[in-house]
This record gives structure tokens, sequence and C-alpha cells, in this order.
């Protein structure tokens, strides 16, 4: 059998922001139904990395490629890229005035598939989910991120990864205090999706190890200064736990 191109594939990809080289020839390969976490101190570039798989304008690609099924997606814009299938956590962290969180989900849907459920049908899909995440039913007419807490936050990213039903996933799971029981929902979730959708690839990016105590990658790169500097298995996670990463410096 041959294989095809791999799911995602990021190749020497420098990034600069406002003139400052950020990322520095970044390689990283995802498959399918693979969980890779990207690890690095602040300030490696995790959030440029981020914003420059977003599509980001803010952030130039000066060198190397986003690769998507094998397809250079490097120059395309945010949401030609979610149409895809290529879901980033932190795509629609706003909160939008007023918009209830199914009808959000409602329109991000038709946007993504091209096909307009009707509100029943995705009221059932969403009901069907939160319940799985262990959601309260009054959320989905909450509007989006309204008073949301930094848990309620994940849980509605884990929500939208669910009903969006990207080929990837990028988590980033900013340093932003999140509490162990949003960490264990958040790994838990996505758990979830993945029993329903098991080719689901997900790139989780992390500061902390903690979140890797409910979720084991298959592998878990280091990043420093813009780079990768090392990749493994769970086992490097748990090196990092115990020698923090001045190892890598
Ligand atoms: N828009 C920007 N303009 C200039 N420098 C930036 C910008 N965004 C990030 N940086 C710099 O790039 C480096 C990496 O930042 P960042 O990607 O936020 O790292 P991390 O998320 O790993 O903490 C930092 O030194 C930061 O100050
Ligand atoms: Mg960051």
């Amino acid at each position: 059998m041959v294989a095809g191109p791999p799911l995602f594939q990021i190749r020497d990809l420098h990034v600069s922001a406002d003139g400052h080289q950020i990322l520095r020839g970044l390689d990283l390969t995802l498959a399918e139904g693979e969980i890779h976490a990207l690890m690095g101190p602040n300030g490696s570039g995790k959030s440029t990395l981020a914003n420059a798989l977003l599509g980001s304008p803010a952030y130039q690609v000066t060198q190397g490629q986003i690769l998507y099924r094998g397809e250079d997606i490097t120059a395309w814009p945010t949401d030609v890229r979610a149409k895809a299938g290529v879901f980033l956590a932190f795509q629609y962290p706003e909160e939008i005035a007023g918009v209830p969180v199914v009808q959000f989900l409602r329109q991000a849907l038709s946007a993504r598939k091209g096909i307009d459920l009707s509100i029943l049908e995705l009221r059932l899909s969403i009901m069907e989910w939160m319940e799985r995440l262990g959601m309260d039913r009054s959320f989905g007419d909450r509007y989006l991120n309204e008073g949301f807490s930094g848990g309620e936050k994940k849980r509605n990213e884990v929500l939208q990864m669910a009903i969006l039903e990207p080929d990837v996933a990028i988590l980033d799971e900013t340093d932003s205090g999140l509490d162990i029981d949003a960490l264990r929902t958040v790994a838990e979730g996505v758990h979830q999706v993945r029993n329903a959708r098991p080719a689901l690839g997900v790139l989780l990016i992390t500061h902390y190890q903690r979140i890797l105590d409910y979720l084991t990658p298959d592998r878990v790169h280091v990043m420093v200064a813009g780079r990768v500097v090392d990749s493994g298995g769970p086992e490097l996670a748990a090196r990092l736990e115990r020698e923090g990463y001045d190892a890598w410096r």
C-alpha cells in the first residue's frame, strides 16, 4: 500500500511579526488519527505558530509551507482553511454580542459544510454533544463567550470542534490558568470527539504538561526559539516535567 500525503505538515516554517523573526524553521508532521503535543517555554513562539496556522494577517510567513493533505495552504485565507476542515480552537474566541451559541454554530457549520441544518436538527446534535461533554442544557442559548468562565470557553471550543467535524484540530491550550476540572473537560472532550471520529488529527499546543496527565499524545515535540528541537513519545513530556526546558536551551 502506498501511503498518501500526511494529514497536516509544517515544513521549514519561518514567520515574522512586526519585523521580528519569531519562527525559524519549524517542522512538524501530523498523521490521521494522531494526537501531538507541541510544548515550549514562554516566548518560544507557540502563539505565533497558532496565529500563522490560522492565517492571521499580522503574521507573515517568510519561508516554508503549511500543507494539508499534501496541498499547500500557506496562502489560504482563514475561512478557506476552516471550510477545508482545519479547525483552530481560538478561531472564534470573541464575544459576539447577542449571538447565542446555537445560532453561532449554525452559521459556522453552514460556512464550513455549505449545508443548512434546520435549527431543530442542529439543536438535537448539540444537545447530544453537550450531554457527552457534561455541559448544561441551557448553554446553547447563552450568548457566545459572554460572561463565560475559562472552563466554559474551553468547553465551547470542544463543542465547536465536535459540531464542525474538522479533519485536523489545533488547540492552543493557552496558559490561561485553567483549573484541573477544565483541563479534564478538554481532555475528555478530545477523547469523545476522537471516539466519534477516529481519523481526527489533533495538535495540542501547550506550555504545561498538566493536560497530558489526561490525554496521552502519540508524539511530543519540544519547541524552543521558534523551532522544534526534539520529538519523541509521551516519555518526553515526563522528562520535561522533571527537568524543565533548560535541557534544550
Ligand atoms: N505581533 C508581534 N510583534 C512583535 N513581536 C511579537 C509579536 N507576537 C509575538 N512576538 C514575540 O515573539 C516571541 C514569541 O511569542 P509567542 O508566539 O507569543 O510565544 P509563546 O506563545 O510561546 O509564549 C516573543 O518574544 C514575543 O514578544
Ligand atoms: Mg502564547
